[in-house]
């Protein structure tokens, strides 16, 4: 039997605890704001904004989608989110990625401050995750860790395959999962002997952003597979990296894509978001 771990569920879940959250903080007169800045018209940038946006809302937050023109400079750029920082109303700060060509995005990360920055990738935020002191975490690999204690997945002792080395899913995982106490291995774009590593994982994480990135057959029986692509077909249908058909047979657990990685990445930036909120107002709650 495969188990379907299912994202849209714990989200559910986790949005009711949210509500309550919110609710709590604004009956103490405080306030909850999440700011997301994007550069330019990325067509999926603006469905993933669209999504925190409705999330946000239906939380009773406040929420400021700042829409930057795509020719902006780096050090025009770098001011509006200083005007961020000095807001006090404003708790949490991301800027979509990716950002167009021109624009660095390690330099937008360094700007960002430490203690709003909701997507945990200042080098501050990262340098603490390195740490294993982080309070501010990369959304999506805390939600998959969130995932994988949810259904009792121990990585204890486990070897755990990443495939992709993305500064926001890939590399932070390797760390995090390390400190489950993983064998992590972490394969990119140069991994000569993707599928032998394939065969002897217990874990497998895609973030490449490629269908089919290994065959079914590669996998061990009884794998846990967690898939962070989200690929659109030429038909507009949503799959992920795994072919899910496939895997379904061989894996004994699989996320699917949509409903999986997803949901929870949305999840994780509103908990950091109201933990902002909390942190920067003195808040007790109960
Ligand atoms: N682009 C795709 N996912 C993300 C995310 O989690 N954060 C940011 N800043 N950009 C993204």
């Amino acid at each position: 039997m495969t188990t379907i771990i299912n994202g849209k569920e714990l989200a559910k879940q986790l949005t009711q605890q949210h509500k309550e959250r919110v609710a709590q903080i604004k009956s103490q007169g405080a306030s909850v704001k999440l700011v997301v800045i994007t550069v330019g018209q990325d067509p999926a940038s603006k469905v993933y904004v669209g999504q925190k946006e409705k999330k946000a809302v239906n939380l009773g937050m406040e929420f400021e989608w700042v829409r930057l023109d795509e020719e902006i400079s780096q050090e025009e750029l770098h001011q509006v989110i200083q005007s961020y920082n000095q807001a006090s109303d404003c708790h949490a700060l991301l800027v979509q990625l990716p950002l167009p060509d021109h624009l660095n995005p390690n330099l937008v990360a360094e700007q960002i401050a430490p203690h709003k920055d909701v997507d945990g990738l200042h080098p501050y935020n990262l340098g603490q995750l390195a740490r294993n002191q982080a309070q501010l975490i990369p959304c999506t690999p805390k939600g998959i860790m969130y995932l994988l204690d949810q259904y009792d997945i121990d990585l204890t002792g486990r070897q755990a395959l990443i495939i992709g080395r993305s500064q926001i899913v890939g590399t932070p995982l390797s760390l995090l999962m390390t400190q489950a106490d993983a064998t992590v291995t972490l394969a990119h774009s140069k991994t000569q002997n993707l599928e032998d590593l394939a065969g002897q994982a217990d874990i497998i994480v895609s973030a490449v952003g490629k269908p089919n990135v290994i065959p079914a057959a590669a996998v061990k029986d009884g794998a846990v597979l967690i898939d962070v692509g989200i690929n659109r077909q030429a038909d507009g249908k949503l799959v992920g990296d795994f072919d899910y058909e496939s895997m379904s047979d061989k894996a004994s657990a699989i996320t699917p894509v949509p409903g999986g990685v997803g949901p929870m990445t949305v999840a994780m930036l509103m908990e950091q978001t109201i933990a902002c909120a909390i942190q920067q107002q003195n808040l007790e709650l109960d």
